[in-house]
């Protein structure tokens, strides 16, 4: 097996030397960075979008998946893609929210109402607006993908936000995460996703949150042993492009890539509600406790949130509203 660093030095070694190589070939081949395994729902909705897009171009087009964070963490990835050495990453809004402002208003918690209300908003004029808005920034957003609600898990039930006082709770390297943990008073630690499992094991973190397959697929249910559904944020995932490697496609193939796209969405929606039933089950296996609170003091605690937002943001206050219109 080819460790993390010689992928790297493989990929970039081929991305230096395409130039000199390019015209032997007649496809386009792109590679995509995530960080989940391969039996995440989000690999294999990729996996269809890729086995798409090559069938719309004849071969012409193709997408390689490094998955597992082999190319390095989100972050390495966006700065791998920004420098031309992979043309695209999977990622999600909050930690894109470091490279284009606009993502974090999908990190407000408690702002989707439900489901359809989240489905409608990415698929929608804002949804849509969001993806087009780090065009000057390198790269473009191609599509969401369902990545349901994220909530605490830890050694305890966290019923009410007076349970997170004194843990020290990891986030995503994301502003929004870091000011939701500290309105509902615990203390936030950005981290990568990749160390989460060692810190809980350790103790460098006492808690942690996300959804339901990314706990037990990352075998965090190992060592966290209740999962309380508080359900604080819908922050979806998002499939990015360099603005480079789209704007080089024939308008045939970006429409072939947009379509094979929102087909690997819609895919998504469907394996997505199969893997939080199996990968819960298989949690409970585990001995995973999964706790139900009472979501109102949690909702109460980060309303100063919105507040300061209104107070502060007013280019984000409007596009929140605009979300919140949606219906
Ligand atoms: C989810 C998401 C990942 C992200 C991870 C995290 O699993 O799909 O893109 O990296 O959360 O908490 O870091």
């Amino acid at each position: 097996m080819m460790t993390r660093k010689s992928v790297l030095t493989a990929v970039i070694g081929a991305a230096l030397t395409f130039g000199a190589t390019a015209s032997a070939y007649a496809a386009t081949t792109f590679k995509l960075s995530h960080n989940h395994p391969r039996d995440h729902a989000v690999h294999k909705a990729m996996d269809h979008m890729a086995k798409e897009v090559r069938a719309l171009t004849d071969g012409e087009v193709r997408i390689r998946i490094y998955p597992d964070a082999q190319l390095g963490t989100q972050r390495e990835s966006m700065e791998l893609m920004q420098n031309g050495a992979l043309e695209m990453v999977k990622t999600n809004a909050a930690e894109l929210e470091a490279f284009a402002p606009a993502y974090s208003a999908f990190n407000l918690p408690y702002l989707f109402r439900d489901k359809t209300h989240y489905y409608n908003v990415k698929e929608g004029e804002v949804g849509e607006e969001i993806l087009a808005s780090s065009r000057d920034s390198g790269f473009i957003g191609v599509t969401y993908y369902d990545a349901g609600a994220r909530s605490f898990y830890t050694s305890k039930p966290i019923e009410t936000p007076e349970d997170l006082k004194g843990m020290k709770i990891r986030v995503q390297p994301s502003p929004s995460a870091i000011a939701m943990v500290n309105a509902l008073g615990g203390s936030p630690t950005p981290l990568a996703y990749g160390e989460l499992y060692t810190a809980l094991q350790q103790g460098v973190v006492d808690a942690a949150e996300n959804n339901i397959p990314s706990f037990s697929l990352s075998r965090h249910s190992e060592v966290s042993k209740y999962f309380s559904l508080d359900e604080h944020t819908m922050v979806p995932d998002v499939l990015v492009i360099s603005t480079k490697a789209y704007d080089g496609l024939s308008e045939e193939h970006q429409e072939a890539l947009k379509k094979a796209a929102m087909s690997s969405m819609e895919v998504m929606k469907e394996l997505w509600a199969e893997s939080e039933a199996k990968e819960r089950a298989k949690a409970e296996k585990m001995g995973v406790t999964f706790v139900k609170p009472n979501k109102t003091a949690f909702v109460e605690a980060v309303q100063p949130m919105y507040d300061e937002l209104e107070k502060s943001n007013p280019e984000l206050n409007e596009i929140v509203e605009r979300i919140k219109a949606v219906q």
